[in-house]
């Protein structure tokens, strides 16, 4: 499975210098952009999509966004109850919302291998997977990044077209975290993030502020046509971004999947 594939189609001709400063221009979004404003108008109506981490954060408003524009979303969750809240929310705001619910614990191999059998079973397709909550930080995050780059390399030498990407949530995303963990304690009841929109008070109309924009790169990547056939590339903010040299190092990207296949295999 890969990180954040997207159907893809925009070939770039310019030298990697101009392309990076024409990519800070080139979305028309910026961090301050929410989720909505990076999907308006974008059908996603025959799509599915998996959404790992779909219970809270930017997974949840993520799910909620992408049903919200006609996409099938799986929601792989740990908690199945708070799944089923969340989707049931959802479902109230979006009646015509397509969601399911299915139990992953990313920590087990032997869940997601049961996951992937239920999912294959399913008969559904899987245009977009979106492979969300990652709780370690340091390493992990450039580990994302070389990980999209090398599955870039073997999607290109098989000839299929898959794409996959990692991202940054960005900037403003930080502070959900810390005021997220403010309002709702170490475990929030997820669904009552639906209705944050409702309520009323500064600092809660910023929350959800904070959430839109959270999700916004990750919609974007996931379902805007300015993404078709982009690949192996890092986004942050709406945007194509540089990361560090550690994680464009083509010999610890070989290394990591090498590495990787040797844990995953049964
Ligand atoms: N929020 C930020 O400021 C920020 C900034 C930079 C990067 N990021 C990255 O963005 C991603 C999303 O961040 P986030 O803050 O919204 O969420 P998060 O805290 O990383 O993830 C929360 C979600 O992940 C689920 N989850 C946790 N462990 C799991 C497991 N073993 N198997 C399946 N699901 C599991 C949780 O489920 P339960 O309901 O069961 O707990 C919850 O739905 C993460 O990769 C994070 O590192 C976030």
């Amino acid at each position: 499975m890969c990180m954040y594939p997207v159907i893809c189609n925009v070939v770039f001709e310019h030298t990697q210098l101009v392309i990076m400063e024409w990519m800070l221009w080139a979305s028309g979004f910026s961090a301050s952009s929410t989720a909505e404003d990076v999907t308006q108008g974008i059908d996603g109506t025959g799509l599915t999509s998996i959404v790992t981490g779909a219970t809270s954060g930017i997974g949840f408003e993520t799910t909620h966004v992408l049903a919200s524009h006609g996409v099938h979303v799986v929601m792989a969750v740990r908690n199945t109850k708070s799944g089923k809240k969340v989707k049931e929310a959802i479902v109230n705001e979006i009646p015509t919302a397509k969601v399911d619910v299915m139990e992953l614990d990313l920590s087990s191999l032997a869940s997601v291998r049961k996951f992937a059998a239920e999912f294959i079973s399913s008969s559904l397709p899987l245009n977009i997977l979106i492979y969300n909550p990652i709780y370690a930080y340091g390493q992990s995050k450039p580990a994302n990044i070389l990980h999209a780059k090398e599955l870039t390399k073997h999607f290109k030498e098989s000839g299929v077209n898959i794409t996959a990407n990692a991202l940054h949530p960005g900037s403003i995303a930080i502070n959900l975290l810390r005021y997220h963990n403010i309002i709702n304690g170490e475990n929030p009841d997820p669904s009552k993030l639906v209705y944050l929109h409702h309520f009323t008070g500064f600092f809660v109309q910023n929350l959800a502020l904070f959430l839109i924009q959270g999700a916004a790169t990750t919609c974007y990547v996931s379902l805007h046509p300015q993404i078709k056939g982009v690949s192996g590339e890092y986004f942050m903010d709406n945007n194509i971004a540089q990361p560090n040299s550690y994680a464009m190092n083509a010999e610890l990207a070989k290394e990591l999947w090498d590495i990787s296949l040797t844990m995953v295999a049964p």
